[in-house]
């Protein structure tokens, strides 16, 4: 018994990814980010019982932060600097209306009948990365917000099913442009998804849109996001003084959707599912 638990420790780190090349979770890292991702939906499907007008993001920010330090986990958006060198001071992301993704929470932002919010949270249990979004509609939305939700939501839909072991990475940016600019949106060309495991953002980065047949060859045991952001005016983000939030630079809305998956032997399998979504 001993003999086999640390055997199995050992092959946690032993699978790591090779440096530069994507994550590839074997049996046992992936069965941990199951767990990193059903807490992470599960904290979703909390703020989503939350969101209403009058609540504010800094309220949501607690709820999330309530909820991951309750599971033993921790939030990996706080205090995250990514490529820029401000720390993030968020436990999640709340992006509203133009603002297309890592808007910071704030006491002072009371959300409005109408708006569409996004909540993006990434907890990291025991090691390993859950990494999901969904963008809420605050009370009555006018219906052209209410459609480019809908519709981004299928963005994210057809980009997951496009993933298959065997199929390649341009796959799922061609699925998803090819719908979002018949509905008459565009996609977002300078946020991506990214390989994710026991690291937050690793190879390989996933456009979401593109050419099929391009990109690096998906293989059984990747771990990565799909996380489209749509906008119903121009692709164009610009970046605010804060250094994080990113906005539509012509002020229209944007909303995103994002899952982490597993590539399988036989197609995908989304590890953030929230209690009322229908199985891929
Ligand atoms: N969760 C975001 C993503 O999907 C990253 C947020 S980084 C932060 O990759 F610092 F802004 F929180
Ligand atoms: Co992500
Ligand atoms: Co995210």
């Amino acid at each position: 018994m001993r003999g086999m638990k640390s055997r199995s420790r050992k092959n946690k780190k032993a699978s790591k990814r090779r440096s530069g090349g994507p994550s590839i979770q074997g049996p046992e890292q992936a069965e941990a980010m199951r767990a990193a991702g059903r807490l992470a939906s599960e904290i979703l499907d909390r703020v989503g019982e939350m969101v209403a007008p009058g609540v504010s993001t800094g309220a949501i920010d607690r709820l999330v932060d309530e909820i991951t330090s309750a599971r033993g986990a921790r939030s990996a958006p706080y205090g995250y600097r990514g490529s820029g060198t401000t720390p993030f001071p968020g436990h999640c992301c709340t992006s509203i209306n133009d603002v297309v993704c890592h808007g910071i929470p704030d006491d002072d932002r009371l959300l409005e009948d109408g708006d569409v919010v996004n909540v993006d949270v990434t907890p990291v249990l025991d090691g390993f990365h859950g990494d999901t979004s969904r963008t809420f509609v605050v009370g009555e939305a006018s219906p052209i917000a209410r459609r480019l939700v809908a519709d981004t939501y299928e963005c994210m839909r057809l980009g997951i099913q496009a993933v298959r072991p065997g199929g390649r990475v341009g796959d799922i940016g061609h699925a998803i442009q090819t719908f979002a600019e018949a509905q008459g949106y565009s996609v977002v060309r300078e946020f991506t998804g990214h390989g994710i495991g026991e690291e937050f953002h690793t190879a390989p980065t996933i456009l979401h849109y593109g050419a099929p047949n391009t990109g690096e060859v998906l293989r059984p045991g990747m771990t990565f996001t799909v996380e489209p952001m749509i906008n119903l005016g121009h692709w164009k983000t610009e970046i605010l003084d804060d250094g994080w939030t990113a906005v539509t630079v012509d002020g229209t809305l944007s909303a995103q959707f994002e899952h982490t998956v597993l590539v399988t032997e036989d197609g995908v399998e989304v590890f953030t599912l929230g209690k009322h979504e229908q199985p891929f």
